[in-house]
């Protein structure tokens, strides 16, 4: 391994290199070489010498917090990337990043998403790493560290926490948090009591890792495996498993091994539109979280030669020839276990080989055709596989699809292999509409609420400006009434999230997002007539666009001198303003404009 620094560092008559190791990013003094001086002095503080100081540099990405139960694992995995790289030759530096739980950040974890995403890439420029190791898991986390990474353009390689071990309630398997909700369902129904949902409370999430269905954090390790960013089994190998320390190991040694490639491994030149095709065959198989589709516009949006080529048009287009290979919950029955031991990703990709890019490139240097050519599938009995062949799908296409018409003419997102009644995927109903969260907190469980089970819930005002985050609102409750009759399932319509983990016929991101006083899902009224029809892919309000256009001149005039989100957001403080100014809608990812590749810097 070539040095890369040495005491000829001090010789003022030599000019320094400072594109590598520990002499690449010196703070601004005037005089470089004092800057690398002072580097040296108070990095030695710690202790190290100048062999060590010599080695190509791998930062590694701490997301360590007590507060984020699903990145618990991280100091063994931080152990092991450490050894992979110093026995390969490289020094291992940690340093921390934002950490982001679903449950412990408010409003919401993708209202931080962005601020993640901005801290990891300016960390990864400000810092003198050669490369740099992302170690995420709960769902916001890697797609924040990716969109930065993209960003920051030096060699990333990810590694995540990985999935949680099910647990057990009267000997059936339960786990987060497909079985969260099902069971909530189920309590609030009156169909289980309050002892029962405790001790289910206890058993949800029994070892620290993240969801252990295809919810957001699962798809995302799935995604991240197809572009290439992760070894195979490091999407499923359970978070509690000596296969994680392993293969953090071996990352530690890629990202060595990447510093001697490490143009052509930077993510905007590893990372090419097959890629991206790649990574939605596989969203699309594993019967992924629709929280992705927002992510990965978000996260192509962020690379200066693919964005824009890549839309959610472009998630319905290859679902329409993928079929559902992987039968997990929400979508399917299993857990992320019994995914790894059918073969995991390996097992899939193989299945899925004819419809991806092989010749796209991987971290490691090496082809996605060469990486599937040295791997090893352990043979698994047929009935002890979760991974269906091809050429016998659990659904024959379009696991997400992407709806379009007059209520969402910048698209909507659904899951329909999580619809529990097909029926419902083409159906036209009265709406019930709800104007926020709260006035559906206060009515959904009214007796006297005119609803039936062919009812379309509306939910208006939780898209990215309506109420900031997003929130996975999206999947709204059974009103309690019907839920006690055995109503499990009805169409629901938003402009929110719902959890990756959820599942029901629900339509999501309608774009542009009620909050928009020109949105027409803002005008819809309580009575309107929709109509939802997946085959035609078409989201419609059977109201007249006379009528539409009426009632939006009328509400323009009514929210004029009021404090909606949408007319008061230039004059918020903080963050908060920055994410209300600049957030863009579901269909383009909810970045925020100035961190994207055609925003400021296009220009
Ligand atoms: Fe962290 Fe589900 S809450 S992955």
């Amino acid at each position: 391994m070539a040095k890369q620094v040495s005491n000829t560092d001090y010789d003022l008559e030599k000019p320094l290199e400072t594109k590598v190791g520990l002499r690449q990013g010196l703070p601004s003094y005037g005089d470089p070489h004092f800057s690398l001086f002072l580097r040296k002095v108070f990095i030695k503080a710690l202790g190290y010498s100048e062999d060590a100081l010599s080695r190509p540099i791998i930062g590694i990405v701490n997301t360590y917090s007590s507060f984020n139960p699903c990145h618990a694992n991280i100091p063994p995995i931080i152990d092991a990337v450490k050894r992979g790289v110093q026995v390969n030759g490289g020094l291992a530096i940690d340093f921390p990043t934002i950490s982001i739980h679903e449950a412990f950040s408010s409003p919401t974890s993708m209202y931080l998403r962005n601020l993640m995403s901005m801290d990891t890439e300016e960390m990864i420029k400000a810092q003198p790493c050669d490369a740099v190791i992302l170690i995420g898991g709960c769902d916001k986390t890697t797609v924040a560290q990716l969109m930065g990474g993209i960003s920051a353009n030096k060699p990333i390689l990810h590694i995540v926490t990985g999935p949680m071990m099910p647990g057990s309630h009267k000997g059936v398997r339960i786990g987060a948090c497909t079985d969260c909700r099902n069971n909530w369902a189920k309590y609030r129904a009156g169909t289980i009591d309050i002892e029962d949902i405790s001790a289910v409370n206890e058993e949800l999430a029994p070892t620290t890792g993240t969801c252990g269905v295809m919810g957001t954090a699962s798809t995302m390790a799935c995604v991240l495996v197809a572009l290439g960013m992760m070894p195979f089994a490091g999407a499923t190998a359970p978070a509690v498993s000596s296969s994680r320390l392993r293969i953090a190991e071996q990352t530690g040694k890629n990202a060595v091994a990447a510093c001697e490639q490490r143009d052509r491994l930077r993510p905007q030149n590893l990372l090419t539109k097959e890629s991206f095709l790649n990574a939605i065959t596989v969203l699309q198989a594993i019967g992924g979280s629709t929280n992705v589709v927002v992510h990965l516009m978000a996260i192509v949006g962020r690379h200066p030669k693919l964005a824009g080529t890549i839309t959610i048009d472009t998630i319905d287009e290859i679902g329409r020839r993928t079929p559902l290979l992987v039968d997990l919950k929400p979508s399917g029955n299993n857990y992320m276990t019994d995914f790894h031991n059918s073969g995991g990703m390996l097992g899939l990709l193989l299945e899925l080989k004819h419809l991806l890019y092989l010749d796209a490139m991987t971290v490691t240097g090496q082809t996605l055709r060469q990486e599937l050519a040295n791997a090893t599938l352990p043979i698994v009995p047929r009935e002890l596989s979760v991974i269906q062949p091809f050429s016998e799908p659990l659904c024959p296409a379009s696991s997400l699809v992407v709806l379009r018409g007059n209520l969402a003419p910048g698209g909507a997102v659904m899951k329909a292999s999580a619809s529990k009644y097909k029926h419902l995927l083409q159906h036209t109903g009265r709406a019930v509409v709800f104007a926020n969260s709260s006035d559906m907190a206060e009515r959904i469980d009214d007796p006297d609420l005119e609803v039936t089970k062919d009812s379309v819930l509306v939910l208006q005002n939780i898209g990215p400006v309506g109420n900031p985050g997003m929130p996975e609102s999206g999947m709204i409750p059974i009103p309690r009434k019907l839920g006690s009759q055995g109503v499990l399932d009805m169409i629901r319509l938003s402009d929110g999230r719902m959890s990756g983990t959820a599942g029901g016929t629900i339509v999501l991101h309608i774009s542009p997002e009620a909050a928009d006083p020109s949105s027409v899902l803002g005008i819809v009224q309580t009575g309107d007539i929709i109509t939802c029809d997946v085959e035609k892919r078409l989201l419609q309000l059977n109201v007249s666009d006379e009528e539409i256009s009426r009632r939006q001149e009328e509400r323009v005039k009514e929210l004029q001198g009021t404090d909606a989100p949408w007319l008061a957001r230039d004059d918020m403080r903080g963050y908060r303003g920055l994410y209300m100014r600049e957030v863009k809608q579901a269909q383009f990812g909810a970045d925020f404009k100035f961190l994207t590749a055609e925003g400021p810097s296009a220009k």
